[in-house]
């Protein structure tokens, strides 16, 4: 073990340790009132690294009530005002970079050069970003359409937000949830998910350090004991969640009878289409890091179904099986490994479920990949190869349904249209990827396709000032830009003054 990593090994344990049993509740770290612990396991080595709180209703009370005392006074604290600390607090976040970017590969199994230490700096960056546009937050002035009226719209805060997140980003979607809603001048309680519940907690305690106690609240547990009475609570007024569909459709019932917006960011199923004539310098390597390989497949943008062209289809696999076999998967925290671990036994039971599909289709040919990770720096943590896959019917579930593991589906075409059949013929509309020179295909491609995040020969990820959200069931609402502060953690009122009539007359 090099220096570095048992370096980087002890700065994330010391901190798991410390954050251990712990809520953020009236900006203070404090031990729940639910006596009951869920264990939180390192991913990479499947030993338990400390416990969260496992809330209910009870504790739901207490963040709720301090982030609604709180809301009455935040909300009246000027916008810029507000983004000051709001800078403040993501300035505290670069000086403890080393810190955040170790406890979250500790969390997630993620690996700290390839995922964590990049997801930590676009966390920066967007905490950042929604600080600065504080100031930006403003309603509309009407020309005089009615006689003798003043006619605008203000752009207030709406009041407690509850924002429950998943384990595969917990730092990235942290805070494009909380960054906007605080500055927009509401209150937050966050749920953090059972699995990677301390990286998220970190980085709310060092922000919370800037703001006034209760405007940033943390609690830890399950989606149906701590999760439910959060979204139900009377007192909050707004949720916004990122996770599986069947959950954000339990989420978007519950909400219903108190008619509470909610902010939905599901899964996905997407393609990632190569023409003929795409440039294969740039399309192959697309291939895997579309797929998100790096991060065990773990991403609702992951491209895992992968059309290409016959003409070329030979040629793409053979190069994207070189590429695969260089990566290195080993210990999240290792700085030397490009992949980490899946989160959890169950996520990588998902995977063997998906993989067992494929293995009993006498078509299927698994061109890399294909097994668990056992033995040796692999025993006891989650760990399969990265697999890709061809020969597998569009219709079979592995390429319907989102594996959230590291398997990608390859698919032969023969023309443009056949492929976009099929990549729209699914439920989900969340990212698109298509590879070609020629311009105007591309044009075709952006509108016809039915996904609401499209590129054409890139797939980088969704990052600060970039909208980002799905259509179809892939969500409801975008995030991570300007629009997403105004449209989701805003309310309006149309305002209509009488002008009146002097009473000079001179
Ligand atoms: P999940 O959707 O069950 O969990 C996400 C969050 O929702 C967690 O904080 C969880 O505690 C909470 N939750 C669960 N049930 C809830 C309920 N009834 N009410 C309120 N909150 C609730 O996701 P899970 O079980 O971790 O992963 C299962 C699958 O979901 C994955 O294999 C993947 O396909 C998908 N997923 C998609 C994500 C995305 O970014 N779109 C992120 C995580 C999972
Ligand atoms: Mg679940």
């Amino acid at each position: 073990m090099s220096d570095d990593f048992k370096k980087n090994i002890d700065l994330a344990l010391g901190n798991a340790k410390r954050l251990s049993n712990k809520i953020l509740i009236d900006g203070k770290l404090i031990s729940a009132k639910s006596s009951n612990k869920i264990k939180v396991v390192n991913p990479s080595t499947g030993e338990q690294i400390g416990e969260a709180p496992q809330c209910d209703k009870i504790d739901v009370d207490v963040a709720v009530n301090s982030a609604e005392t709180t809301f009455h006074q935040w909300k009246k604290i000027p916008a810029r005002e507000r983004g000051k600390m709001m800078t403040a607090a993501a300035r505290k976040l670069e000086e403890r970079k080393d810190e955040i970017e170790t406890l979250l590969a500790l969390d997630t199994g993620n690996a700290l050069r390839t995922q964590a230490k990049p997801e930590t700096t676009a966390s920066i960056e967007l905490t950042h970003m929604f600080a600065g546009l504080a100031g930006e937050i403003k309603g509309e002035n009407y020309p005089p359409n009615i006689p003798n009226t003043i006619h605008y719209t203000t752009k207030d805060p709406i009041g407690v937000v509850c924002a429950i997140i998943p384990w595969n980003a917990p730092l990235f979607l942290t805070v494009a949830k909380i960054a906007p809603a605080i500055v927009a001048g509401n209150t937050v309680v966050l749920k953090t998910a059972e699995q990677a519940p301390f990286c998220a907690l970190l980085v709310c305690e060092i922000l919370q350090q800037e703001l006034p106690p209760g405007v940033l609240n943390v609690i830890s547990g399950y989606g149906e004991e701590c999760g439910e009475p959060l979204i139900t609570h009377e007192k909050v007024r707004k949720v916004t969640f990122t996770g599986s569909f069947s959950v954000g459709k339990i989420i978007a019932l519950k909400a219903a009878p108190k008619l509470c917006p909610v902010t939905l960011e599901l899964g996905g199923k997407n393609p990632n289409i190569i023409m003929s004539d795409a440039d294969l310098e740039l399309a192959i390597p697309g291939v895997i890091d579309g797929m998100r390989y790096t991060r065990q497949g773990q991403a609702c943008t992951a491209g895992s179904r992968v059309y290409i062209h016959e003409k070329i289809y030979d040629k793409v696999l053979e190069g994207a099986v070189d590429k695969l076999s260089k990566l290195k998967m080993g210990n999240a925290l290792d700085e030397t490994s490009d992949i980490g671990a899946i989160i959890s036994e169950e996520q990588l039971n998902r995977t063997l479920y998906y993989m067992d599909i494929a293995k009993k289709n006498i078509s299927t040919e698994i061109l890399h990949g294909g097994n668990q990770s056992k033995g040796g720096e692999y025993k006891d943590g989650f760990y399969y190869e990265p697999t890709l896959l061809s020969g597998l019917p569009v219709s079979s579930p592995v390429c319907q349904e989102e594996v959230f593991g590291p398997v990608a589906c390859a698919i032969p075409f023969k023309s443009f249209d056949e492929a976009m059949k099929s990549a729209n013929d699914t439920p989900f509309g969340l990212s698109a990827v298509l590879w070609t020179k020629d311009l105007s295909r591309a044009l075709q491609f952006v509108d016809e396709i039915e996904a609401g995040f499209v590129q054409v020969n890139q797939c980088v990820a969704p990052r600060a000032n970039v909208s980002y959200g799905g259509i179809k069931m892939s969500g409801l609402g975008k995030e991570y830009a300007f629009d997403s502060m105004m449209n989701h953690f805003t309310q309006s009122k149309t305002v209509l003054i009488n002008r009146g009539k002097s009473n000079i007359d001179n």
